[in-house]
């Protein structure tokens, strides 16, 4: 069995620690983990190991791999937690979809899908809460370098204006993900087996080889960086 060096159980100690000062600042109904359907689900097994418990939602696109969406099930049933799946209005797809077909993507880029499919529904969501939980990590995208643990979400507002995003795994490198993962037989999406790092939906990400950077599976016909689909614009402006 994989065991954690001192490091990575820093890592894990820093980020509980972090969850907890969101239940802190903010009432648990008001705060949600958005979980993607990939090695995030460390967020949620994080959050097992304290008393108190956040909603976890999922933005289905309708675009998700098969393998995520038993994954998201997997994981409702794991933890006995209900995920909430956050669904994007039928009448924009719909009219996306006869507009432009269903892979429009593929010619004039992500955004506008992603605005549909995930931005939309997003920032509704967004709108009920006072802060958000993520998974993403700096070691995930030459957008991500400047990622904060804490911030103000400067592209979302939250119930009363302000919204506070919490990043616990900021400082995470995808080894330490593993080796977590392993160590405390965290369930994970058998897509990870099949040379998958980043998943996204499913037109959207392919597997990668061992050389290439993580990011290289998600939207490979964009360039690395513009690899934000709009969840985490921020990132992009911070960039410059
Ligand atoms: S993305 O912006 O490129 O799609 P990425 O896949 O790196 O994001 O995931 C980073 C974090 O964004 C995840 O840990 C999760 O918090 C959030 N996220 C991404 N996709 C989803 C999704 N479909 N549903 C909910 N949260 C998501
Ligand atoms: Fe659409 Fe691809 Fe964005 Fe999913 S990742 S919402 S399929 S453009």
């Amino acid at each position: 069995m994989t065991t954690l060096s001192r490091h990575q159980q820093q890592l894990v100690n820093n980020s509980i620690k972090l969850i907890q000062s969101a239940f802190e600042r903010h009432p648990a109904h008001n705060i949600a983990i958005s979980f993607s359907g990939a090695e995030d689900v460390i967020l949620i097994d994080l959050m097992s190991q304290l008393e108190q418990r956040c909603e976890v939602f999922s933005l289905d696109t309708g675009r998700l791999h098969p393998q995520t969406y038993r994954f998201i099930e997997t994981v409702r049933n794991h933890y006995d937690l209900p995920i909430k799946i956050v669904m994007p209005d039928s009448n924009d797809v719909a009219e996306l979809v006869q507009q432009k077909g269903l892979f429009s993507f593929r010619n004039d880029g992500h955004e506008e899908c992603c605005a549909v499919r995930k931005i939309n529904p997003l920032r509704s969501k967004l709108a009920q809460l006072d802060a958000w939980i993520t998974g993403q990590r700096i070691d995930q995208s030459v957008t991500r370098t400047e990622l904060a643990e804490v911030h103000m979400d400067g592209v979302f507002d939250g119930r009363n204006g302000d919204l506070e995003k919490f990043n616990p795994l900021a400082n995470w490198r995808s080894a330490d993900v593993w080796d977590y993962i392993h160590a405390r037989q965290v369930p994970y999406n058998p897509l990870h087996e099949q040379g998958f790092i980043s998943i996204g939906c499913e037109p959207c990400t392919r597997a990668v080889a061992p050389h290439e950077h993580e990011r290289a599976g998600r939207w490979w016909w964009e360039s690395a960086t513009h690899k934000e689909c709009g969840l985490h614009r921020q990132n992009l402006i911070a960039h410059g």
